[in-house]
Order: structure tokens, then sequence, then C-alpha cells
């Protein structure tokens, strides 16, 4: 069998895609695909501490932009080398929810800090570990926030920003889309939870006949 992709999900809190990504999930467990579902931050023990610490330790609530990032950044290294890398060389599709494009936008775009510090640190996390395709939902701030209010938990750190923070998360995912056309497929997420599982199913076995057979059977 051809090696299966890399297949990450993007956007900001609210937008739908931890949804598609467990709809994508359900579907490969259909077709009996072997699939790995993971998350950033997180993924890995050391990934899911790192977690903790950036939305909820009690005493995270001074930490620096810098040490944000190096967080994100360490658990990204952390989960490359133990899951990602080996389930794809293993021969399994790998599907994650976020990965460096976050780091990108938040840190990069809504943050500000240094874009080449940004590049060189993602790439020294990921290695050769790019995405094979990244979709992006891409909600509207006021859509996004009437999805988190249906959530009734406590918010956490990172979801604590004023409005203008995730129109810069917006803004950001817009444009790297932009720039890489080949690799982000920017999708519409105010429309039904249905049609969208259905447009990232055939965009997915349009571009990798692995899984349009698999579809057919
Ligand atoms: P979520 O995955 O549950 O949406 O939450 C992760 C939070 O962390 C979210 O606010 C986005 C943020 N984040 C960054 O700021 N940079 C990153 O590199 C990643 C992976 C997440």
């Amino acid at each position: 069998m051809p090696r299966l992709p890399f297949i990450t999900f993007e956007g900001s809190e609210g937008s739908g895609k931890s949804t598609q990504a467990d709809r994508l999930a359900a579907h490969l467990q259909k077709c009996n695909v072997p699939y790995l579902l993971t998350r950033e931050p997180g993924g890995t023990p050391i990934g899911e501490s790192i977690r903790d610490l950036l939305q909820f330790a009690p005493h995270n609530s001074g930490m620096t932009p810098e040490t944000e990032l190096l967080l994100f950044e360490a658990s990204r290294s952390q989960l490359v080398r133990e899951i990602i890398k080996p389930a794809l060389e293993r021969g399994i599709c790998v599907i994650a929810d976020r990965f460096f494009d976050s780091t990108t936008v938040y840190q990069g775009a809504a943050r500000k800090l240094d874009r080449q510090i940004i590049e060189r640190l993602n790439a020294f996390a990921v290695g050769v570990c790019i995405p094979d395709v990244t979709f992006v939902l891409d909600v509207d701030a006021a859509t996004a926030e009437s999805r988190m209010q249906l959530e009734p938990r406590k918010a956490d750190r990172m979801e604590q920003q004023p409005v203008e923070f995730y129109e810069r998360v917006r803004d950001g995912y817009r444009e790297l889309a932009a720039s890489e056309p080949k690799r982000i497929v920017m999708v519409h997420g105010s429309g039904g939870v249905d049609a969208i599982e259905k447009q990232i199913w055939e965009t997915l076995s349009s571009r990798f006949p692995v899984l349009a057979k698999v579809s057919n059977r």
C-alpha cells in the first residue's frame, strides 16, 4: 500500500476543527484504514503535561509569549519523534488536531513574535514531518464565540484573549493559506457539519488515490 497521508486540522477555537478531525477518524475506522488521531499541544505524556502548564496551571498567568512559544515547540518535538514519525513510517495515516501552523498564526500573527524565529523553531521541531494536507476551518469571531459559549466549561488561559486577538488569528490563517495553496485547504466552517465532512473527504479522496480506493470498496 502507498504511504498514507499526514493530515492536519487548524482554525480558531470554536471553528469546528476538532469535530471534523473526529469525524475523519471515524470514517477511516469504518473503511478499515489504519489511522492515528492526535492533538497539539499534547498527544504524549510529556506533551499533555505541557498542555496543562500552558492552559490550566494555577501559576501560568504570568507566562511570557517567548516561554509560551518554546513550550508549544517542546510539545511538538516530542509528539513528532515519539508518535507521528514512527506512525507514518509504519504506514499509518496520521490526523493531528493542530500542528505547526497554529504557532505561525497564534504566536506569529496574533502575538506578533518574530516570524523568522518561529519558522526556524517550527522547522527544528518537525524535522521531515510536514503535513501532506491541512484543512483550515474558517469562521468569523462571533460564530466561534457563540459556539464556545455552548460548551459549559471554564475558559483556559489561551481562551482569555480580547476579540482583536481572534481577528488576527483568522487573518493569519487566511494569509498562510494564500501563501501555501497546495498544502492548505480553506473550508467555510459555518456550514453544516455533514456538508463540511463530505467536502473534506472529497478533497482527500481526490488527492490520495489510496483513500479513493477504500471508499469505493
Ligand atoms: P485547542 O487545541 O483545544 O483549540 O487549544 C489549544 C490552544 O493552544 C488554542 O488556544 C490555540 C493554542 N495554540 C497556540 O497558541 N499555538 C500552538 O502552536 C498550538 C498548537 C496551540
